[in-house]
C-alpha cells in the first residue's frame, strides 16, 4: 500500500446531487478471475473492480499459472482447468483482501503443490483457522503463525477427501472455500450454513457449467452440495455494480440535506441488500428503479433523497446480507430520531478492523452516542451531530469512507488518518463523491 492519506472532511458545501455509478462488485470480482483460472478456455470479464483487492488475486492467478490480461477495458482469462494450476515460484501476497486469502486456501488445498500466502499487518492479524482447519481434512497440510494468522505454508494433495462441513459462523468465505477445494476432491463435498449468506459462489459454479445443489434447512439454514471432482468451462462474466460500495453515497445523500442523486446498475442480489431494507425501515426515500437482468445479475438504480431518519431495531438474522454495511448504517443510526439497537455483530470484531470497536470510536470521537452491549450495537441518535474528532481507521477501507459521510454531515470537519486503504474496494472514491458536490479536498 502506498504512503498514509489524511483526510479531512467538511460539511458538504450544499446537497449532493447527480447520476454516478460505482465500481464492479467486489466478491464476484474475486469469483471471476478464480474461475476463471480454473476453467478451461478464455473468460472475459466486463466490469471487473479494479481495486487493490481483486488486482491482489489477478496477481495470484497469475502466478498459479492463469494467463491474466487487461485489454480494452476488459479482463481476459486463459485458464488451466481444475487441477491445472502450478506451483507457484514466490510467496502469494494477498494484501489487505480476507476474501482472496480464504478462497485461494480453497484452491490451494487440492493442488499437489506447495505454496505460501501472506498479507498486509491487517490481514496477518486475521483468523485463518476458520478455512485451514476443516480445509487440512481434504488431506492438504496447512501450517500457519500461532493463533492460525498468516503467513501461512499450505502442501496441497491434489484430488482430496470431499468435505461435509457445518459452518460455525455464516461466513460465505469459508463456505466458498470449502466448495472450491471440492471442486477437486473426489465424490460430494457439503457445506451446511447456519444462515443463507451472499450465493455468488454458487451462481458463478453454475454459471461455469457445474451442477451445485442448493436445499433449505428447517431453521432457516441451507445445506449446499457439490460433486467432484469438476470441470469448468470458461464464460464470459459481467461484474455489477457493488451494493456494498453504493451503500456510502446512498448514506452520503440521505444525511446532506437537500440531496438528490441516482446510483445506477447497482448489483441487487437478495442476500446483499440487507441496508438498503433497513434504511427503507428507517423511513429513508430510497426507490429502486428500472429492475433488469445484465449478465445474468439483477441491477437497479438506487434513487435516494435526503429525509429525516427514524431509529431501527436490525435483527441478527439478517447480519449476513449487509455484514460489510454495518459502519456507514451506525453513521445513518446516530443522525436517527431515537435509540437504534444493531443485533448480533460478533462477526465485526474479525474483519479488516475489529469494526465493533472501530465504529463505535468513530462515532464517539464525533460526538455520537453509543455503546456495546454483547454483541449489540445500541446508538442514540441526534439531529445533528458535532463532528471535529480525529479517526483512525486502522487499515480499514470501509471505516475510512464512513468516517467521510460522517463528516460530510456533521457540523465540523473530521480527521481522518488515512483514506489509502479506500483503494481495496472503491478506487475513485473521493473524486466520485466530488462528482456529486461533496467538495472534499484531498
Ligand atoms: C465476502 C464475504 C464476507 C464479507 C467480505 C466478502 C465474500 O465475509 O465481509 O467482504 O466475498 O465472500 P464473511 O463471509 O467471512 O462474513
Amino acid at each position: 500500500m502506498t504512503a498514509q492519506r489524511p483526510l479531512t472532511v467538511s460539511s458538504a458545501p450544499a446537497g449532493l446531487a447527480g447520476r454516478i455509478r460505482v465500481p464492479g462488485d467486489k466478491s464476484i470480482s474475486h469469483r471471476a478471475l478464480m474461475f476463471a483460472a480454473l476453467a478451461e478456455g478464455r473468460t472475459h470479464i466486463s466490469g471487473l473492480l479494479e481495486g487493490e483487492d481483486v488486482l491482489r488475486t489477478a496477481e495470484a492467478m497469475r502466478a498459479l499459472g492463469a494467463k491474466v490480461v487487461q485489454k480494452d477495458g476488459r479482463w481476459i482469462v486463459d485458464g488451466c482447468g481444475v487441477n491445472g494450476l502450478q506451483e507457484p515460484a514466490d510467496v502469494l501476497d494477498m494484501g489487505n483482501s480476507g476474501t482472496a486469502a480464504r478462497l485461494l486456501s480453497g484452491v490451494l488445498a487440492t493442488h499437489p503443490f506447495m505454496s505460501i500466502m501472506t498479507g498486509d499487518a491487517s490481514l496477518r492479524g486475521r483468523p485463518m483457522g476458520r478455512v485451514s482447519v476443516p480445509l487440512s481434512k481434504t488431506g492438504a497440510r496447512f501450517v500457519t503463525r500461532a493463533g492460525h494468522k498468516l503467513p501461512m505454508a499450505v502442501e496441497g494433495t491434489g484430488k482430496g477427501k470431499p468435505l461435509h462441513y457445518c459452518l460455525p459462523v455464516a461466513s460465505a468465505q469459508v463456505k466458498s472455500a470449502i466448495l472450491l477445494a471440492g471442486l477437486n476432491c473426489e465424490g460430494e463435498t457439503v457445506v451446511e450454513e447456519p444462515a443463507p449468506t451472499r450465493d455468488h459462489t454458487e451462481n458463478m459454479l453454475r454459471h461455469f457449467g457445474t451442477e451445485v445443489k442448493v436445499e433449505e434447512l428447517p431453521e432457516a439454514g441451507r445445506r449446499i452440495t457439490l460433486k467432484g471432482p469438476a470441470r469448468l468451462v470458461a464464460q464470459d462474466v459481467l461484474v455489477p455494480g457493488d451494493p456494498s460500495s453504493a451503500a456510502f453515497p446512498v448514506v452520503a445523500a440521505l444525511l446532506v440535506p437537500g440531496s438528490e442523486i441516482v446510483v445506477e446498475a447497482v448489483g441487487q442480489n437478495p442476500l446483499r441488500t440487507g441496508l438498503f431494507k433497513t434504511l427503507k425501515e428507517m423511513g429513508a426515500s430510497l426507490e429502486l428503479r428500472d429492475e433488469r437482468t445484465e449478465g445474468g445479475e439483477v441491477i437497479g438504480d438506487l434513487h435516494v433523497r435526503a429525509g429525516r431518519l427514524k431509529a431501527v431495531d436490525v435483527p441478527a438474522v439478517r447480519v449476513p446480507s449487509m455484514i460489510d454495511e454495518y459502519p456507514v448504517l451506525a453513521v445513518a443510526c446516530a443522525f436517527a430520531e431515537g435509540t437504534s439497537r444493531l443485533r448480533g455483530l460478533a462477526e465485526l470484531r474479525v474483519k479488516e478492523s475489529d469494526r465493533l470497536a472501530s465504529t463505535v470510536a468513530l462515532l464517539e470521537a464525533n460526538g455520537a452516542k453509543v455503546h456495546v452491549e454483547g454483541d449489540d450495537l445500541i446508538i442514540e441518535g441526534q439531529t445533528s451531530l458535532p463532528g471535529g474528532g480525529k479517526v483512525q481507521t486502522h487499515m480499514d477501507h470501509r471505516l475510512a469512507m464512513s468516517a467521510t459521510v460522517l463528516g460530510l454531515a456533521a457540523e465540523r470537519p473530521v480527521h481522518i488518518d488515512d483514506t489509502a486503504f479506500i483503494e481495496t474496494s472503491f478506487p475513485g472514491f473521493v473524486s466520485l463523491m466530488n462528482t456529486l458536490g461533496a467538495g472534499l479536498k484531498p
